[in-house]
């Protein structure tokens, strides 16, 4: 995909339905006691592995994206080839449920999917009680689990207290997944809250869970069905603010998004920089929800440390951008994890802006940049990561000269209208 600089961002954009709690409204509505009714679920392709998972396990799914009825699944087909695709929270969160029932199930992903670590939940799993095997059906030591495994579930796990020091959302909902149908009751302890969706939602649908601090904990628990509708998706959201935020001439209003504070550092972030961002809040029964109004600002570097990554774990990339137009230093720091996502998005950020003359420097948990720097464009390598792609058409658009992006069709993993969006507000190419 080639993306030309363009001369002004105008327009107002409802961005995708929220990602991770897409997923989560087909999992949890698979595990209660009746009909769950969804609107407005995420038709990208990591939520497509997760219905496809939960169908071939024995899901309940009926109707389309727009409006979807969930009720429960019976998880007695034991399939040797489930397979997540590009998605960890696929085979994470569903790794949880599968520990909790009495079968055999066997998870694969995509090549990027089997490179990423699986011991994070592989080890409280198997301290619960479940067993992991690889392929050949030999007991896999879960400290180093990988896909494809199989995972041998018991209905008789044992609940577990946990300290989540990955600070990884998908690693306490898989625990917390598990301790639904275990004996005794899971706490999972977090130093720095992650997205907290999965508490919401079983709030919501009954489920016999309480906060203490940093500690969220779980009886036990049978789940009514939910009728939800899911706002748009701060972290597609994202894009478009910084993108408008480092724009000369740019004024956009994005809809509709889902403001749950656990997500939004990012927001805080810009407007540390200098950015100038309007929120109107709406009322959001189970998820605060609101529009988003930002304008071109003359920004200043930031420094980012390790308690801000998980409430912007997904934007972190985004932080190099405003590093490009901002006066002075920006950092990252303490945000290693983003070596284990889809890509490892430190080195293929720092390669991929290089490759447009940006000068930024690579550190082994982070990035450092001086701004501001001009864009001047070329060829930039997504290496099949549907951020880095999206990132780097930015930088497109931001640019000189344009910019090929590599790569660019995995944007259908969670913003399948990327481009026609960015083409709506986006006008002046070249
Ligand atoms: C997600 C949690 C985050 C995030 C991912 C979605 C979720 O991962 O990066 O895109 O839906 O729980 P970690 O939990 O590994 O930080």
């Amino acid at each position: 995909m080639r993306v030309l600089p363009g001369s002004r961002i105008r327009g107002t954009l409802q961005v995708p339905p929220d990602k991770s709690l897409s997923h989560r409204c087909l999992i949890l509505g698979s595990l209660a006691e009746g009909k769950s009714v969804f609107w407005n679920l995420l038709p990208s392709a990591d939520v497509a592995s997760t219905r496809r998972v939960l169908k071939a396990c024995g899901g309940n799914m009926t109707g389309d994206w727009n409006r979807m009825e969930v009720s429960r699944a019976t998880f007695d087909k034991v399939e040797a080839h489930l397979d997540c695709g590009n998605s960890g929270t696929t085979v994470r969160l569903l790794s949880g449920v599968m520990a909790s029932f009495a079968n055999r199930f066997g998870l694969q992903g995509d090549a990027s999917l089997s490179r990423r670590p699986m011991a994070r939940i592989a080890v409280p799993l198997a301290k619960m009680g479940a067993r992991f095997f690889d392929p050949s059906g030999k007991l896999l030591d879960p400290a180093a689990a990988q896909l494809p495994f199989s995972i041998q579930g018991s209905g008789k796990l044992q609940g577990i207290r946990w300290h989540n020091e990955k600070r990884s959302a998908q690693v306490k909902s898989a625990l917390l997944l598990a301790g639904l149908r275990s004996e005794g009751g899971t706490t999972v302890v977090e130093p720095v809250g992650s997205r907290d969706h999965t508490e919401r939602l079983l709030q919501m649908m009954g489920a016999l869970l309480s906060l203490h601090g940093n500690e969220v904990h779980l009886e036990p628990s049978i789940l009514s069905p939910l009728e939800f509708s899911v706002p748009g998706d701060f972290s597609s959201a994202s894009f478009f603010l910084a993108l408008a935020a480092c724009h000369p001439n740019a004024s956009l209003s994005l809809e509709g998004v889902n403001l749950n504070p656990t997500r939004t550092g990012f927001l805080q972030v810009l407007r540390q920089a200098g950015a100038t961002i309007a929120c109107t809040e709406q009322n959001g029964e189970t998820e605060p929800r609101g529009s988003l109004q930002v304008h071109s600002g003359k920004m200043q570097g930031i420094c980012i440390s390790s308690d801000q990554v998980p409430s912007m774990v997904d934007e972190i990339p985004l932080v190099a951008l405003l590093g490009v137009f901002a006066q002075g230093k920006t950092e990252v720091k303490g945000a290693g994890e983003l070596r284990v996502k889809e890509s490892d998005r430190i080195t293929v950020l720092v390669q991929g802006l290089r490759n447009l003359g940006v000068e930024i420097h690579e550190t082994d948990d982070g990035f450092w940049l001086e701004g501001p720097q001009a864009i001047r464009g070329g060829t930039a390598d997504a290496c099949g990561d549907h951020r880095m792609a999206m990132l780097f058409s930015l930088c497109g658009c931001l640019s000189r000269e344009g910019v090929w992006v590599e790569g660019a069709d995995s944007v259908s993993i969670s913003y399948p209208s990327f481009f026609t969006h960015l083409e709506q507000i986006c006008s002046g190419r070249g």
